[in-house]
């Protein structure tokens, strides 16, 4: 074991020790995740067991992943997980239909959804295949859609299969941030034709992300048919030095005219590489806040927003049932979805 993986496991020790104690996240067993890319959350699951769906926008970087996640040796008392490499591309609707379409006619019961996928603060407005500002769609809009689908089938599956426990429900994470609490829903602007900045862009999906929590909790507990006890968790995974993270601070530390930061970059952007690790927290902190997201008991974490492996309070826009309810209305609109059904 190297230094730098000793280090990561101190950490995910005194993480688990945080959340009341290494049994805690030990004893978390998963059947079936669904993850949006994530290395190490899916290698988290895996290790534990759990067969694990690795959605990627890229078939041949989600194969070189699953090289690495299978790499990994079992937690004890644990068997090896499996993995399955899928392709998605959340900037396009066609893209996210089709995993729901298949999932609903070929694959298993699924208790978790991590939707983890995100892109953060372009420089410039980029749109998607569908014309929709970029990070409105990847970060909010389709994972939302996603998670309905999917949510969805779940249900219709249960209903079909009276035998199942129907108080086994799925359990949905969207991947917030703290950044979420800058964040506005602009509806005469949604789409930041008329004013794009990229942080703008970025704050407002992770703000739906806590919104879209809150609305689907409320839809899940006014459920009559008793068809599952299904829960969604915002969560902020901390300021982690991953790709999103390190790309973001190179663009943003040190404000300057693009021609002079193309010339500097060769110098600089080795430094901040090289001050990330002191500056970022490991992937270690955000695998155990998604641990305690997922594994922790529902009346504990259903419908909140988890930083740091603690439930903690939103901002008090994400904490708006009725922001949170017109921005479903309209996401509905968007994507051409019925307002009503099973959700
Ligand atoms: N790192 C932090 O400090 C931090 C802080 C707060 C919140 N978060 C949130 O945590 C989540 C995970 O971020 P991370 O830091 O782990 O970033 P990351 O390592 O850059 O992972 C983001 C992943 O999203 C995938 N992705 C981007 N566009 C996609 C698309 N159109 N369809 C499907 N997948 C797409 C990327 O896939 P490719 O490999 O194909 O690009 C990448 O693997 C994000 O939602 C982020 O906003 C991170």
């Amino acid at each position: 074991m190297g230094v730098g993986e000793a280090a990561d496991n101190l950490r995910m020790r005194l993480a688990a020790w945080a959340v009341g104690g290494h049994e805690f996240l030990e004893s978390i067993r998963i059947n079936t995740a669904c993850a949006l890319f994530g290395v190490r959350k899916t290698m988290a699951l895996y290790r534990r067991g759990s067969k694990v769906v690795l959605a990627c926008r890229s078939l041949k970087r989600g194969q070189e992943a699953a090289v690495v996640v299978e790499g990994a040796a079992p937690l004890p008392g644990c068997e090896a997980g499996k993995l399955e490499v899928v392709e998605l591309d959340l900037g396009s609707l066609a893209s996210v239909r089709e995993l729901v379409q298949a999932w609903d006619t070929h694959k298993e019961p699924l208790d978790i959804l991590i939707c983890n996928a995100g892109v953060m603060a372009p420089p410039k407005r980029l749109q998607t295949e569908d014309g929709f500002e970029q990070q409105f769609q990847v970060n909010y809009l389709g994972h939302w859609l996603l998670a309905r689908g999917l949510v969805a089938a779940q249900r219709r599956r249960r209903r079909k299969h009276s035998g199942e426990d129907k108080a086994h429900g799925m359990r949905v994470l969207f991947l917030s941030s703290l950044a979420h609490i800058a964040g506005d829903i602009n509806f005469g602007d949604l789409q930041l034709r008329q004013q794009y900045s990229g942080f703008r862009g970025y704050s407002a999906s992770k703000l739906a992300a806590v919104l879209a929590t809150a609305e689907f909790q409320r839809r899940f507990e006014r459920d009559t048919e008793g068809c599952g006890a299904d829960t969604a968790v915002a969560v902020h995974p901390g300021l982690i030095n991953t790709a999103l993270a390190r790309g973001w601070l190179l663009s943003s530390s040190i404000p300057m005219p693009p021609g002079l930061r193309q010339l500097v970059a060769p110098v600089i952007e080795p430094l901040l590489r090289a001050a990330a690790p002191l500056l970022l927290l490991p992937p270690s902190h955000a695998v155990a806040t998604m641990l305690y997201a997922a594994g922790a008991p529902a009346d504990e974490v259903a419908g909140r927003y988890v930083a740091h492996w603690r439930v903690r309070p939103p901002s008090r826009r994400a904490r708006d049932p009725k922001l949170a309810a017109r921005l479903w209305a309209e996401s509905c609109r968007l994507t051409d979805t019925p307002l009503e059904p099973e959700l």
